[in-house]
């Protein structure tokens, strides 16, 4: 009877602690770590106790651009999903674009969200999650221009955003002394509207919202690439990978992310 009794109270203090830890505050390492959130989710194990981070470069309309001081688009409120969905809350850090591999694969961030393209280059620096959209890049050149297909480019100056995937296929397809690189596509397009280059190579979301925002560009009528964007996360971290494929797989079962694609691409 004794025994019994002892056992009932060791059982009752080890559910209690347990139910602690289930709904534990964010700063608790153990709950972070091994518990679930309040909506049944196992949590994972991220680089901030309770918080999901996320690396970008906010320099890319549609995707993710400054309003005010807030950091909006597509991949802010895809990652705002994902971590609703895991229990977490959402943290934009903003960074150079060639800053974000070294981001996640250093842990300092958990994900990489910036319209970025599957390669397989960069899959032996990070794993990339499931698919969620697609980008194609675009040629964007002056109203009036003669250059009207790729093929014209040849010998122009060429201007990219550094270290993303049209630099990269122009470097190879015009050499490398034909392109231009910077920090933010934007200034690649005021290079263009000032004279200083000829064409702009950049994915085509992005390439649209900065034809509407400037007078007398235009994009060329020709898919230059094909991409498929993902998020990126720390090789072989297969349990946040898990968990952000498991998020990304009901969030598009439940039409939320063609939702959020259908808000921000009209
Ligand atoms: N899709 C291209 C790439 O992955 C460009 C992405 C640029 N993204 C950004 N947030 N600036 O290289």
């Amino acid at each position: 009877m004794k025994m019994k009794k002892l056992a009932a109270v060791a059982l009752a203090v080890v559910m209690s602690v347990s139910m602690l830890a289930g709904c534990g505050s964010s700063n608790d390492k153990k709950s972070a770590e091994s518990s679930t959130s309040a909506n049944g989710t196992a949590t994972v194990k991220t680089a901030k106790d309770g918080v999901l981070t996320m690396a970008t470069n906010a320099t890319f309309p549609p995707y993710e651009s400054y309003e005010g001081n807030d950091i909006v688009g597509i991949d802010a409120d895809i990652a705002k999903a994902i971590a609703d969905k895991l229990g977490l809350k959402l943290e934009i850090q903003d960074m150079e674009f060639n800053s974000i591999i070294t981001a996640v694969q250093s842990g300092k961030a958990d994900l990489g969200l910036a319209g970025m393209t599957v390669t397989d280059e960069r899959k032996q620096s990070v794993d990339f999650t499931d698919s969620y959209a697609t980008g194609i890049q675009s040629v964007i050149v002056k109203e009036g221009s003669s250059i009207k297909s790729i093929d014209d480019l040849k010998g122009k100056k060429i201007g990219v955003q550094l270290a993303t995937t049209g630099d990269i296929y122009a470097k190879d397809d015009f050499g490398e002394e034909n392109v231009e690189e910077y920090n933010k596509g934007a200034d690649a397009v005021m290079a263009l509207t000032s004279g200083k280059i000829d064409a702009v190579i950049i994915d085509n979301q992005p390439a649209k919202a900065f034809v509407k925002t400037t007078d007398g560009l235009q994009i060329l009528d020709t898919d230059y690439v094909q991409e498929d964007y993902a998020a990126a996360i720390q090789k072989g971290n297969t349990d946040l990978l898990n968990a952000v494929n498991g998020a990304l797989k009901e969030l598009k079962e439940d039409g939320t992310i063609q939702k959020i694609l259908d808000k921000y691409i009209k």
